[in-house]
């Protein structure tokens, strides 16, 4: 059990969460700021006496983060970055072996909501009628595409239907593509401006529409996630879960 306040370090601590990250943790209660890196990231001896660390990087540097705590057996990691190859994941995973790791691709309650309702809606509404179609949007900066949190809206619809998602996905679509095939999850994506960040779920019949939709208004609302995240995962044993698991909302 870690003393309090939980001790944070943050990676990626000049970019765009990083800095809104370093915020939250003023903001709250219980936790304290021990260290803040930008490139190159941290070397073990600048980790000691860390619990945690938040790390908004990219999926290079957050699978490379992991191997060094992995390989020292700790501190525990909050992931928040998106776009990760198989290999990454497989290192992230082989990793929480030995450490505590929340990975997400959105720390907020209302998408963590929107996810079980995603899942619901699905489930109901049968695949021969409905087609579900994810759009998302953001800023123009955004690397990744489509978002960490559609491919994760995708995946609960999949899932929901029985389905892998890396076979029912529809990828971005583009001059005489046919039909649309039965049960295949459409994904469009926009980027401009400063949008922090706005999804939407939709599933088509005939004669009806049902949009499940999510808009974030500023990405502090990701960083607080996070660091409840840390909070939690200060106390976990070696395991990857994800922010369904802090907010201790049941299997979808
Ligand atoms: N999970 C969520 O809720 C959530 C919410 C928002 C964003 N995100 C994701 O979080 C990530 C960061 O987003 P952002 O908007 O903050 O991006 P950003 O402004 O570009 O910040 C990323 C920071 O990490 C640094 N960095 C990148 N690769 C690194 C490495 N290998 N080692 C050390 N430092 C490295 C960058 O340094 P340089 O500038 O020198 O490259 C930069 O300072 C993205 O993957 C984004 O999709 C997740």
């Amino acid at each position: 059990m870690p003393p309090t306040p939980i001790r944070l370090a943050v990676a990626g601590a000049q970019g765009r969460m990083g800095q809104a990250v370093l915020k939250a943790i003023e903001a709250r209660d219980g936790v304290c700021l021990q260290s803040a890196f930008g490139r190159p990231g941290p070397s073990q001896h600048e980790l000691s006496g860390v619990d945690v660390v938040i790390d908004f990087t990219s999926p290079e540097g957050s699978a490379d983060l992991s191997a060094l705590c992995a390989d020292h057996g700790g501190p525990a990691l909050v992931l928040g970055a998106t776009g990760f190859t198989p290999a990454q994941d497989a290192k992230i995973a082989a990793a929480a072996e030995a450490i505590a790791i929340v990975r997400s691709g959105n720390f907020s309650l209302g998408v963590n909501v929107l996810l079980g309702l995603v899942g619901q809606a699905a489930r109901a509404l049968p695949a021969q009628t409905y087609d579900i179609e994810i759009a998302e949007t953001h800023h123009r900066r955004k690397v990744d595409a489509p978002s960490g949190t559609a491919l994760m809206l995708g995946r609960a619809a999949a899932d929901a239907r029985g389905l892998t998602l890396e076979g029912a996905a529809i990828p971005a679509r583009e001059g005489f593509v046919g039909p649309r095939p039965v049960g295949g999850i459409g994904f469009s994506v926009v980027r401009g401006g400063g949008i922090v960040g706005e999804h939407s779920v939709l599933f088509a019949a005939e004669d009806e529409i049902l949009t499940l939709s999510h808009s974030a208004r500023d990405r502090g609302l990701f960083a607080r996630g996070a660091v409840e995240a840390a909070l939690w995962v200060a106390t976990q044993s070696p395991g990857l879960y994800d922010m369904q698991d802090v907010l201790g909302f049941p299997p979808a």
